[in-house]
């Protein structure tokens, strides 16, 4: 959404500028006027769809530039801000149609509020309606972690999706590490612990941000703090995450707890990451038994096969026969591109772009987003330089 900010005090244009980048979509300041009689006698050509007017300093004779300023953009939203009581310059506002007055100093909550009600109207939707997707370890180092994190990475680059990575794990959460060299400032129990100011905002400042479209919420690293998180608190966080999330994704790891239950209540599909040898199919089917107990129905299940490798004992049938889930994706034994990847902590797209880990990361990205054929060939030419792949 495109704004305009008449306003004298450059640490307010900074606060909004950084407040508004935070939002789904951003709000992005087009210009500034210093007063509404400089913005009156500069019109903006391209009409911007809101107008911030700061009125801390406007004098009493000034309060009826705002009709006038009201005229001149018939068709954008006005928000007031006062630092004091101004009923003249109020009355004034009434009659030039603004419908948003915040006090100054700024309420972030206050204000993200406003810009809501204020993009609601334009119709400028502000929601997403993000997927929640569950990657569960059948077995310890199956893979859950790797590929959840480098599936993360690679649906933010490859297809352009705002993607929201949380980590579950109650004790030894290590996703963040497995594809960003940053310690996490905050994890989910901080979050949990002040949810009642869970915005996107809020969210956004919590994360590990591995790119632009990439963030990554840290599992406590104190198991006395884990306890923080509540199943409620998931439900909150979820909500949010899906509103301006194009992809929640969930590193559930192993353990099956309340918050973990109730984080796969909310989840679009479950992915159980296994490897092709019984142990894991054993455990495979204890844990599908839990969840029939538990009354989910297993067609939003689907099975990811990690080191994968063809014509081994085993067979891709053999599993879905003693499992009756489908599989729905395989994944390359790939040790020297994912150790490396791992090791070094930069995700496997960006550190062997030609490594089978990291086609199959982009097989997985059509798969889950269903690209259409035109948009998917041009993924793989992005990933791999060359138009004449052939896969
Ligand atoms: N496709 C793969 N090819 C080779 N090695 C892999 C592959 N996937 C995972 N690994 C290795 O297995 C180890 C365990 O993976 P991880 O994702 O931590 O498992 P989980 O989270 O399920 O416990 C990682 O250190 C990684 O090096
Ligand atoms: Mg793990």
């Amino acid at each position: 959404m495109r704004a305009l900010l008449i306003s004298r005090d450059s640490h307010l244009y900074s606060e909004i500028a950084s407040q508004g980048a935070a939002r789904v979509p951003p709000l992005h300041l087009a210009a500034t006027r210093s007063s509404m009689r400089d913005a009156l006698d500069r019109p903006e050509t391209e009409i911007p769809q809101l107008v911030i007017v700061d009125a801390s300093d406007i004098e009493p004779s000034e309060a009826g530039l705002l009709e006038r300023l009201g005229r001149q953009y018939p068709s954008a939203h006005l928000m007031l801000l006062t630092d004091h009581h101004q009923p003249e310059l109020l009355i004034n506002a009434m009659r030039a149609g603004v419908r948003e007055v915040l006090q100054l100093p700024l309420v972030h909550r206050a204000f993200h509020e406003s810009m809501d009600r204020i993009s609601a109207a334009a119709g400028v939707s502000a929601m997403r309606d993000g997927k929640v997707l569950a990657f569960i370890a059948c077995k310890g180092g199956s893979g859950a972690t790797f590929i959840s994190t480098n599936f993360g990475y690679a649906l933010a680059t490859l297809a352009g999706k705002k993607v929201l990575l949380i980590d579950l794990h109650g004790q030894f959460g290590d996703a963040a590490l497995y594809v960003s060299d940053q310690k996490p400032g905050m994890t989910l129990s901080d979050v949990c612990a002040q949810i009642a100011r869970v915005d996107a905002p809020f969210l956004a400042s919590c994360l590990v941000h591995v790119t632009e479209g990439f963030g990554v919420l840290a599992a406590a690293d104190d198991p006395a703090q884990a306890k923080e998180a509540r199943p409620e608190h998931i439900d909150t966080i979820l909500r949010v995450a899906r509103q301006h999330y194009d992809y929640v994704l969930l590193d559930v790891g192993r353990q099956i707890d309340a918050v973990s239950l109730r984080a796969l209540d909310g989840t679009d599909t479950i992915y159980p990451v296994l490897q092709l040898a019984l142990p894991d199919i054993r455990d495979a089917r204890r844990l599908l038994d839990i969840f029939r107990s538990l009354g989910y129905v297993l067609d939003h299940i689907r099975l990811i096969v990690n080191r994968y490798e063809k014509g081994g004992k085993l067979r891709l049938q053999d599993l879905h026969a003693a499992l009756g889930c489908e599989v729905v994706h395989t994944f390359p034994n790939d040790y020297v591109a994912v150790t490396d990847s791992v090791n070094q902590g930069v995700p496997v797209l960006q550190l062997s772009r030609s490594s089978a880990a990291a086609r199959s990361l982009a097989e997985m990205v059509e798969l889950v987003t269903a690209l259409p054929v035109q948009e998917s060939r041009g993924l793989f030419e992005r990933l791999f330089g060359r138009a004449d792949t052939d896969y």
